[in-house]
């Protein structure tokens, strides 16, 4: 190579490894990944409306970088969800990966953002393990452990004495049993049977019966979002409404976006869960109206995941003064502290978990629409999991 040559390469390499043209580097993408399609669309509507109902409220510039949301279907499976992921890293050059309608779909991205050291931020999926699966994962939507244990010692304290379970059969099934069975019978409850049913088409009625029959003084229930629809119609159908046995669970069950559709028979249903639409805070009145002027529908807990998620992600572009750096963007969330529609909420330094006030509510009827009305409060809940195993 004669000196030219070299001369010519060496300008070349510098103008490869020089920075980006402006335009390109003042945009931070985020990467939204959520069931539009299929069994679990409801949460993918409530997490897109809200993350947009956010940026339209906060504007789409922070520090100096204009946002972009990207928003992917993934139909809830998380072999999409895993190649959704890495296509938006290599093509799109995404800075945040975001959603997760589900635990596994949440699984199958983690390795993906520890090897591109992205911040993954987790709007919805509940399993307490998700959140060791990567250093760069934080979570804004809740665990079930956080519900599960409030209402054991609910029922404990309320004259429940037996108890059957009845979970769908995936991660967030057995973490909304185990806490719940575990802070129940160490209270003295006893849990007479554990019943997991398929989260692909599932069926109650099978196992309806079996509870009808065994007569225990509660049945407590975990299905994802939306099935819950499913599980209370099966439950009345059954007879079970009129049997005595009182339906309780953590609120994915009487989840606020299809409540209205069970009728009647939903009063009195006691949950315990991170957010009701009938929060009675100025900032969730507030967050409830805008929702429903910019949408034909009603704010439901994955959305507060999805709005806050938001703006955890904002907030810590301020914080970093619009770097994208991972590493810099993690160190700005841990330990952020701020007020969510659904109360006081922060991300716990040392697990990058969400600690937030867990509330127990009853269904009612106000203004001829049904409503978790919240009757009780446990503010600083922790992922009960996650502290056990300390
Ligand atoms: C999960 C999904 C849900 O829809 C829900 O209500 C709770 C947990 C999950 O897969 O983690």
């Amino acid at each position: 190579m004669n000196r030219r040559m070299l001369l010519g390469a060496l300008a070349a390499a510098t103008i490869a490894a020089a920075p980006l043209p402006l335009a390109a580097q003042e945009t931070v993408k985020i990467g939204l990944i959520i069931p539009l399609t299929g069994p679990f669309t409801t949460t993918g509507k409530q997490l897109e409306a809200a993350a947009r109902l956010y940026m339209q409220q906060n504007g789409t510039t922070v520090a100096g970088k204009k946002i972009e949301l990207i928003v992917r279907d993934d139909a809830g499976r998380a072999e999409n969800t895993a190649r959704i992921a890495t296509e938006l890293l290599t093509n799109d050059k995404v800075h945040f990966l975001a959603g997760f309608g589900l635990t596994p779909l949440a699984m199958a991205t983690a390795p993906i953002a520890t090897n591109a050291k992205v911040p993954m931020v987790v709007m919805m999926a509940g399993t307490s393990i998700i959140t060791e699966r990567s250093p760069y994962i934080v979570r804004t939507s809740f665990t079930l452990g956080q519900s599960a244990v409030i209402m054991a010692d609910w029922a404990a304290q309320n004259k429940i004495k037996t108890v059957v379970t009845l979970v769908t059969d995936y991660a967030p099934g057995h973490d909304a049993e185990t806490s719940f069975v575990g802070q129940f019978e160490k209270q003295g409850g006893k849990v007479t049977e554990k019943i997991r049913v398929p989260i692909q088409n599932p069926d109650f009625a099978p196992f309806l019966q079996r509870v009808l029959d065994a007569k225990p003084d509660a049945l407590y229930v975990f299905t994802p979002s939306g099935v819950g629809a499913i599980l209370m119609k099966q439950f009345v159908e059954r007879g079970l409404d009129k049997s005595g046995i009182r339906l309780i669970g953590p609120g994915d069950i009487t989840d606020d976006d299809v409540l209205n559709g069970f009728g009647d028979a939903a009063i009195g249903v006691v949950t315990a869960h991170n957010y009701s639409t009938d929060h009675p805070s100025a900032k969730n009145k507030e967050y409830v109206a805008a929702f429903r002027k910019a949408n034909n529908f009603r704010p439901n807990f994955a959305s507060v995941g999805a709005y806050d998620g938001m703006h955890l992600i904002y907030e810590a572009l301020k914080k970093t003064q619009g770097k994208t750096d991972g590493d810099a963007l993690l160190t700005a969330m841990k330990g952020h502290k701020w007020e969510s529609p659904r109360g006081p909420i922060s991300i716990d330094p040392e697990t990058r978990d969400i600690v937030q006030t867990i509330y127990m509510r009853k269904v009612e009827k106000k203004n001829g629409e049904l409503y978790n009305v919240e009757f009780a409060s446990f503010p600083d809940v922790k992922d009960p999991v996650k502290a056990a195993k300390k």
